[in-house]
């Protein structure tokens, strides 16, 4: 669709970036906080990139006043952030912990003094490790009421201030790679376990949501997706018929659930036919029916290009299957030998016209806009963009600065698609880029690099914890002060 003029970004377009406790917060046991599994994980040797952990990350547990004044001066309009399950409830279900629920009472009110929109995330991926002890975390029908429950502390503390509730982070993320690739925990590879545990979080997901529609009656809530849109290698109809099953098994199997409320059936009959299915009860249809999400987050970095199932195609032979350090949790491959549902399904190949990042992610800013727009018309739902992002490896100069005109690329890029797509028509009422300051990689330690805002620290030492803006950082000033009307103008 080619427009003459686009529109204007809307006037009250919340401008925001993001960021996850675990990844930023560090105070990893004080003020009574419990263990999580991230914590347990990371500490675990071999787990990480030079076993980096969460124990003092960037420290925004300590500085986070500091950091909303980095915020302020950005003119950031809003901030998505998540909280650690684990200081509102230490042992996942029991007391609530009064100090966790201040800290968070304390970030969002200093937000709300500087006129920045709060975004909270409930679920990026610490659950208490308690939880894990007891009940196999999300593998147990227990861990959905202790959601539930710490949902309802937040939602009744927090409600009156925060309007945008985020509930997972990304499910078709953690899930694959906790239960089935075994890079992050509970580092479990079984199939059949991993899709009843993604039964549980989608029920958990609804839960919260029913429980939002009581307690915060002025709220919006919804989840945030890791989202691509699927291509196929060739017109070849084969290859075209890969796309729709990729689409089914990368993305409709999650979001048919919480925006239909139902799984889909082609992908749900395929789970049946190959003993994978999750065990559904009754009473399960009905509460996953019974919710829609106000809004959808979407995550995006990039999609996937398919071609014909190997199967099919009979072609087993791609050396890419057994290469499991390039495992890409938006587009994964079989294991050998594995009752895979996919291989039946789709072959992931390298898109032929897409440059890649310094970490192998394809950079596809137009899939963005089609993202955007396969989404309103799939699910008719505003959309807040609550990821978008460039990891790249800074430098710091001697000059003490960060040139990273390839991150101001990336980001005007996307955000140019981003206009076009509100210019076709798709509601789009915030973006948060991923992310606001460095933070800690979940599996790369600071090797990796997404923030405006620089941190002064590598992986095993602290050093000053300085924030030294980028020039990334001045460039998005300029973009929210002008609403936007500068990216057409670099
Ligand atoms: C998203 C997550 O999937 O990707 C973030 O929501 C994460 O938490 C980001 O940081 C990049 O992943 P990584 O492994 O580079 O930190």
């Amino acid at each position: 669709m080619f427009h003459t003029k686009l529109d204007d970004f809307p006037e009250d377009f919340m401008w925001g970036a993001a960021s996850a406790a675990y990844q930023i917060e560090g105070a990893f046991a004080e003020d009574g906080k419990g263990l999580t599994i991230w914590d347990e994980y990371a500490m675990t040797p071999g787990n990480t990139f030079e076993e980096t952990d969460g124990k003092v990350a960037v420290d925004h547990y300590h500085r986070y006043q500091e950091d909303v004044q980095w915020m302020k001066k950005m003119g950031l309009k809003a901030y998505r952030f998540s909280v650690s399950w684990g200081r509102i409830l230490p042992d996942g279900e029991g007391e609530v912990n009064e100090a966790g629920l201040a800290f968070y009472e304390n970030l969002v009110d200093e937000l709300l003094a500087n006129g920045i929109e709060p975004l909270v995330t409930l679920y990026h991926w610490d659950l208490p490790l308690a939880l894990q002890q007891k009940y196999q975390g999300w593998e147990g029908r227990e861990t959905i009421a202790a959601f539930k429950k710490y949902c309802e502390a937040l939602f009744t503390r927090l409600g009156s201030k925060v309007k945008y509730w985020i509930t997972m982070n990304e499910q078709n993320v953690f899930i694959p790679l906790g239960y089935r690739w075994a890079a992050h925990p509970p580092k479990v590879t079984d199939l059949k376990r991993m899709y009843q545990a993604n039964h549980h979080v989608n029920l958990a997901n609804a839960e919260a949501i029913k429980s939002f529609r009581e307690l915060v009656p002025t709220g919006k809530i919804g989840p945030s997706f890791g989202y691509g849109p699927t291509y196929p290698l060739s017109a070849k109809p084969q290859d075209v018929l890969a796309a729709e099953n990729a689409d089914d098994f990368n993305n409709r199997f999650w979001l048919d659930v919480y925006c239909k409320g139902k799984y889909p059936k082609f992908m749900l009959k395929q789970l049946k036919n190959l003993g994978l299915a999750p065990e559904i009860l009754p009473e399960d249809d009905k509460l996953l029916a019974s919710v829609t999400p106000d809004f959808l987050g979407v995550n995006y970095y990039h999609g996937g290009t398919v071609k014909e199932n190997s199967y099919e195609a009979g072609d087993f032979a791609d050396a890419s299957e057994k290469d499991f350090s390039k495992v890409d949790p938006y587009q994964m491959a079989a294991k050998e030998g594995e009752h895979a549902p996919e291989k039946a399904m789709f072959q992931a190949v390298d898109n032929p016209y897409l440059e890649k990042t310094d970490w192998g992610w394809e950079i596809d800013p137009v899939g963005f806009r089609v993202a955007l727009r396969k989404l309103a018309s799939d699910y008719d739902l505003p959309i807040i963009v609550t990821e978008n992002g460039l990891v790249a490896f800074d430098e710091l100069t001697a000059e003490g600065a960060i040139h990273d005109d390839y991150r101001i690329d990336y980001l005007q890029s996307h955000l140019q698609e981003l206009q076009k797509a509100i210019t076709d028509g798709v509601e789009v009422l915030g973006y948060c880029a991923w992310s606001f300051t460095d933070l800690l990689s979940w599996l790369n330690g600071y090797k990796k690099r997404y923030g405006f805002v620089y941190i002064d620290r590598d992986n095993q030492d602290e050093k000053s914890l300085a924030r030294i803006p980028k020039d990334s950082y001045f460039w998005y000033q300029e973009v929210i002060a002008t609403n936007g009307q500068n990216l057409t103008s670099k």
